[in-house]
């Protein structure tokens, strides 16, 4: 097949990564992960060039950071005009326009119309935090219920709240106290003997003896949930659960926080992934795409409930740096002008097209399914028993690598190839990237098989 864009001339590493590589495992602890054995050179939109000169399709945007692409020109622009400025004067010293703006413009564009107020921190899992902080100090409750199969960081909080155990949790107890685990559809693994709708029947059902086994409603400040699961392997709730999940929480005067992390910024199709199932999180924590790469996070909350803390409870020395602020700006205006949302349910409808294709030749394929442009294929070792195939997704990222595209794993069992292209990639490179993935999985199955 003729290449464009994707270009692997030496193996992974090559000569130069590997000189950096054996420097990297010299300093850096194992613990800090990486996907692929190379380092990068440059960025563009949706394509990568490592210091060896191998080009490739980014199929992983950073794990959901470079939604409107790598170094787009109006985020860069926007930063060197902010360099050229002030980089940095404490939004709890002197405060600086930017943060407003961008607030300003969040607190608009999240769902529902109640007032809202947003503030900034720097992770993730910092965002994951206040917006339980904020939600304990409201509630005056102490009890939070996460779902299994979450994940919401690697902080003590955020550890204790997420719902797979290895790699996140394992050996790193004793965990935050008052966090509680609710099940979560995993419609594709649901008990044969129900449909979707029983299944999601039955499992709201189960919050209500969860109530009376694990913790009263009374004491839980608040739920929280990814519109779509994400580390779990793209798991998509019905609107049923979302909307039933919600009502309870309405019904216990429990607050319903939104982790949209991974979902936000055009991802599936929409600012925010919980416009699918019309809801209005009481609070919403937000990073990754919102600000192209720059480490910036935020909480998004009803008025009131943001109000709870007094001066001084929230922040801290970099949250909502002027940088972050500036390009999340840039962000928005990159989203508006190019109609990202809409791209990504075009990408999305053309990466379901070739899954199917997939899915027809390939039976180690058990389910593909996705919520705009977040896409996975989730691998079995058999259709029937559904056994997952850990080994095989291991090896297919793998190919795919030497081939010259970035994809992800993701998954409970570590058994689903993720996609989260940056939502600038071109057709021609969408297209190019996919043949590779098809022809990875195929040059494994042969090499499996053969
Ligand atoms: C849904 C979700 N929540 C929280 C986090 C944690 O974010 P961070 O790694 O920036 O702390 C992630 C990161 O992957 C995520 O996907």
């Amino acid at each position: 097949m003729n290449k464009k864009f994707a270009n692997v001339q030496t193996e992974l590493p090559g000569p130069k990564a590997k000189k950096l590589l054996d420097r990297r495992h010299d300093v850096v602890p194992q613990g800090v992960g990486y996907g692929v054995p190379t380092f990068v050179e440059k960025a563009k939109g949706a394509l990568l060039q490592d210091v060896d000169g191998n080009h490739f399709i980014d199929l992983a945007g950073a794990i959901g950071c470079i939604n409107v692409g790598h170094s787009h020109d109006t985020i860069v622009s926007a930063l060197h005009d902010q360099v050229d400025r002030y980089i940095h004067t404490g939004f709890n010293v002197m405060m600086y326009d930017p943060y407003i703006d961008f607030a300003e413009k969040l607190a608009t564009l999240a769902p529902g119309y109640s007032k809202k107020k947003v503030m900034f921190l720097n992770s993730g899992a910092e965002a994951v935090e206040n917006a339980v902080k904020i939600a304990r100090k409201y509630t005056k409750r102490q009890a939070v219920v996460s779902f299994s199969g979450g994940f919401h960081g690697r902080t003590l909080m955020t550890m204790s709240l997420t719902g797979k155990v290895r790699p996140f949790k394992y050996e790193y107890g004793p965990f935050a106290p008052e966090v509680y685990h609710a099940p979560y559809p995993y419609n594709y693994r649901r008990p044969e003997s129900m449909n979707e709708e029983e299944y999601t029947d039955y499992l709201l059902e189960q919050v209500e003896s969860f109530f009376i086994s694990e913790v009263d409603p009374s004491q839980v400040a608040a739920f929280i949930m990814e519109p779509v699961q994400g580390e779990s392997g793209f798991i998509i709730p019905s609107k049923k659960f979302v909307q039933g999940i919600y009502e309870i929480c309405k019904q216990h005067g429990i607050l319903f926080i939104a982790d949209e992390i991974q979902t936000g910024f055009g991802r599936t199709g929409k600012y925010f992934g919980m416009e699918h199932y019309d809801v209005e999180p009481d609070l919403t924590a937000i990073s990754k795409s919102m600000a192209a790469g720059l480490p910036i996070s935020g909480v998004i909350g009803r008025e009131e409930v943001m109000d709870s803390a007094k001066p001084g409870e929230l922040g801290g020395t970099y949250c909502g740096s002027p940088l972050g602020c500036r390009a999340g700006l840039a962000v928005l205006e990159v989203m508006e002008k190019e109609n990202i949302n809409d791209r990504a349910d075009i990408i999305g409808k053309k990466v379901m097209e070739r899954f199917k294709n997939m899915y027809d030749r390939f039976d180690v394929i058990g389910e593909y399914r996705g919520l705009g442009a977040m896409c996975a294929l989730e691998l079995v070792k058999d259709r029937d028993s559904k056994e997952p195939a850990k080994e095989l997704t291991g090896q297919v990222l793998k190919e795919a690598h030497k081939r010259g595209v970035i994809v992800l794993k993701a998954g409970v069992h570590d058994n689903v190839v993720r996609l989260l292209m940056p939502l600038v990639i071109t057709d021609e490179q969408l297209e190019e990237a996919l043949n590779i993935l098809e022809e990875s999985i195929e040059a494994v199955l042969v090499g499996v098989n053969g």
